[in-house]
């Protein structure tokens, strides 16, 4: 290294910065990261809601509800219907030192450095460890790593604790599908083609399919893999069938767009190319313009391509049980 007194000073300035970021965990103060450690945020609300049926937080006095009402009434109308307000702590379990900066703002009339937890500007894992402080049980406990958790999408992207809009749920929107679609554009989009599930007309949702919390699943939909998925609705193609078609049984999205498709029956492709994109070589070769027709006069035109193409002779596409009738016909 050419000028080693330039690393050891830069070395020193950070070990001088850890030094002060690491005691201070006052959220307000000027030297401490715009982001409290986990530490002060874990500690808060580290209750289940069984626990919870007493006393406030551990290290955090007492205070009445009624007195943050004076200064904070937009917080409260939607808030005080809701279980979080029922919770012994109530504003405690997720702010943590609320008594302290009640009296600091009654004594001074100025908040001050903020000593409570303000979470409006948290990093989205603080965030959502304050949550999981009481929801870390069945689904919720598989958030972590979830594909959401890891490019920080927060709970309150989703939830809002004052404000919610959702009859259920407690969600930021009106309906489930407006919060999804906030992120999520090129899936409304796919959900406007005229072959889809019928979620835009409100009968089915996202969470038919998927689980947003749980990221122990692929593509956090709520199965352990993409057919087993789709049968538990479409039970009649399940099978067993006499005659299988291998790319069925593999995975129904060969051929299907779960969330939307110009073509007929949420397909990915038109027939006859929706068969041809693997069927190239059979003994009635599926290019077009090879002359040859299914039925083996290579005078007339090709019958593959008019009306239902390769379905009018191989109608059971999803397996079929007629003995007699190989090649996935009737
Ligand atoms: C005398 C008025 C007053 C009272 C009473 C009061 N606060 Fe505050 N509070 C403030 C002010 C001023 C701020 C800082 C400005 C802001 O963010 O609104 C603040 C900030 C906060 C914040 C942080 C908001 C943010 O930006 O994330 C929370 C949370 C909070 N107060 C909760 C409470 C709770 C809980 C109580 C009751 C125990 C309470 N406050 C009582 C005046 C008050
Ligand atoms: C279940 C957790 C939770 C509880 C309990 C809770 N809050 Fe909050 N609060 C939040 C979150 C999260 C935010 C950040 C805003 C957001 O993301 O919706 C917030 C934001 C705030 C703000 C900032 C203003 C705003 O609307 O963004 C104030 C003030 C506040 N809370 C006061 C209170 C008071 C007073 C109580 C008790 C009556 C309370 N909170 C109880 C989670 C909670
Ligand atoms: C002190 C414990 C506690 C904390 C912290 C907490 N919750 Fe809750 N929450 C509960 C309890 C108890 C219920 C009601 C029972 C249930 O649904 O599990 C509840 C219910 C909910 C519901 C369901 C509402 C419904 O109508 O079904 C949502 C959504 C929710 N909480 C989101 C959050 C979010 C987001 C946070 C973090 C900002 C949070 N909670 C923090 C205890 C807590
Ligand atoms: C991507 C959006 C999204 C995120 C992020 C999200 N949720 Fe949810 N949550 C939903 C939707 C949608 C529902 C309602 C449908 C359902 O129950 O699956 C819901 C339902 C809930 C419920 C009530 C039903 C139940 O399962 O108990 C709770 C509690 C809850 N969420 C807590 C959380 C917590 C805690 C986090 C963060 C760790 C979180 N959510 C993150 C979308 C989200
Ligand atoms: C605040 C923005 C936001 C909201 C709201 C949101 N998502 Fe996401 N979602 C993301 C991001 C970011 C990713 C990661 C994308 C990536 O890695 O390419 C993601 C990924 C996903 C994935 C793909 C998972 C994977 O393994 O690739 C699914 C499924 C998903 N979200 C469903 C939902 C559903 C259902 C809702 C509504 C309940 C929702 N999202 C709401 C931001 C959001
Ligand atoms: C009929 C079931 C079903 C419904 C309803 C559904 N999805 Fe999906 N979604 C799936 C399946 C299956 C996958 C996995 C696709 C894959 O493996 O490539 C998926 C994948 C995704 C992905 C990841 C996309 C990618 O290319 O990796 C996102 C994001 C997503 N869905 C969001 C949503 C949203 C938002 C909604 C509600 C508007 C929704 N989904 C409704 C079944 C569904
Ligand atoms: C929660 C139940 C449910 C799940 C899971 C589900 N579907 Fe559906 N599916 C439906 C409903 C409801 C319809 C609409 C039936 C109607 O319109 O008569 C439908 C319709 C369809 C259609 C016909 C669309 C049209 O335009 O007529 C196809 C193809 C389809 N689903 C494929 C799938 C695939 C592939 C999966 C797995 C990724 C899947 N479905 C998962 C409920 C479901
Ligand atoms: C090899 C391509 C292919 C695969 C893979 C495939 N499908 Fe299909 N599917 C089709 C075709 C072609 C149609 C249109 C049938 C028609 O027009 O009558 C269709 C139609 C449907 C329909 C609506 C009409 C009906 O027959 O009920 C549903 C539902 C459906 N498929 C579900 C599934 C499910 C579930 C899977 C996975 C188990 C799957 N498909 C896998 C090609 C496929
Ligand atoms: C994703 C690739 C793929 C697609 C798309 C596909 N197939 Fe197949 N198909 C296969 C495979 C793999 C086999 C099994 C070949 C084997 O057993 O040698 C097969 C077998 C068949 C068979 C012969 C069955 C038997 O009993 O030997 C017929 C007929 C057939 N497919 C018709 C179709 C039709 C019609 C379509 C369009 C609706 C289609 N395939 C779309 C991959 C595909
Ligand atoms: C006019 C009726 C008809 C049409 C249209 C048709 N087929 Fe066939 N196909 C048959 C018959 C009959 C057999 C079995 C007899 C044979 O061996 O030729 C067969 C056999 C097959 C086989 C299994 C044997 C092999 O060659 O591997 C495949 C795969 C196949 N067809 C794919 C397709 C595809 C893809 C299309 C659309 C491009 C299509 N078929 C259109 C009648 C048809």
């Amino acid at each position: 290294m050419k000028r080693p007194w330039l690393f050891m000073l830069a070395a020193l300035v950070a070990v001088r910065l850890l030094a002060w970021a690491v005691p201070t965990v006052r959220a307000g103060s000027p030297q401490a990261p715009p982001e409290a450690p986990a530490e002060a945020t874990a500690k808060a609300p580290a209750q289940t809601p069984d626990a919870a049926a007493s006393e406030p937080p551990a290290g955090h006095g007492a205070f009445d509800v009624a007195d943050c009402k004076s200064c904070h009434e937009a917080v409260f109308p939607k808030f005080e219907k809701t279980a979080h307000a029922a919770q012994a702590g109530s504003c405690a379990n997720c702010h943590g030192d609320v008594a302290g900066h009640l009296k600091t703002v009654t004594e001074t009339g100025e908040p001050g450095p903020l000593d409570l937890i303000s979470l409006k500007n948290k990093k989205a894992r603080a965030v959502s460890e304050t949550c999981l402080g009481c929801h870390a049980k069945s689904h919720h406990a598989k958030w972590a790593g979830s594909p959401h958790d890891r490019r920080g999408v927060a709970c309150t992207q989703c939830h809002s604790v004052h404000h919610p809009m959702s009859p259920a749920a407690q969600l930021k929107t009106a309906t489930e599908i407006e919060t999804c679609y906030s992120c999520h554009g090129a899936i409304r989009a796919q959900g406007l083609r005229t072959s889809h599930h019928p979620v835009r007309e409100g009968l089915m949702s996202c969470s038919s399919c998927h689980d947003p919390h749980d990221g122990s699943k692929p593509k956090l939909i709520k199965a352990d893999y993409t057919n087993e998925l789709c049968l538990q609705c479409h039970t009649e193609k399940r099978g067993p069938f006499f005659w299988e078609h291998a790319p069925v049984r593999e995975n129904c999205l060969n051929c299907h767009n779960p969330h939307g498709s110009n073509h007929d029956k949420l397909l990915v492709s038109q027939q006859p190319w929706l068969c041809q994109r693997c069927h190239l070589n059979t003994r009635h070769p599926g290019s077009l313009y090879s002359g040859i027709n299914a039925a083996g006069d290579a005078a007339s035109p090709s019958n593959r391509a008019v009306e239902h193409a390769c379905k009018n002779c191989h109608q059971n596409v999803h397996g079929g049980n007629a003995p007699t009738a190989p090649y996935l016909g009737r």
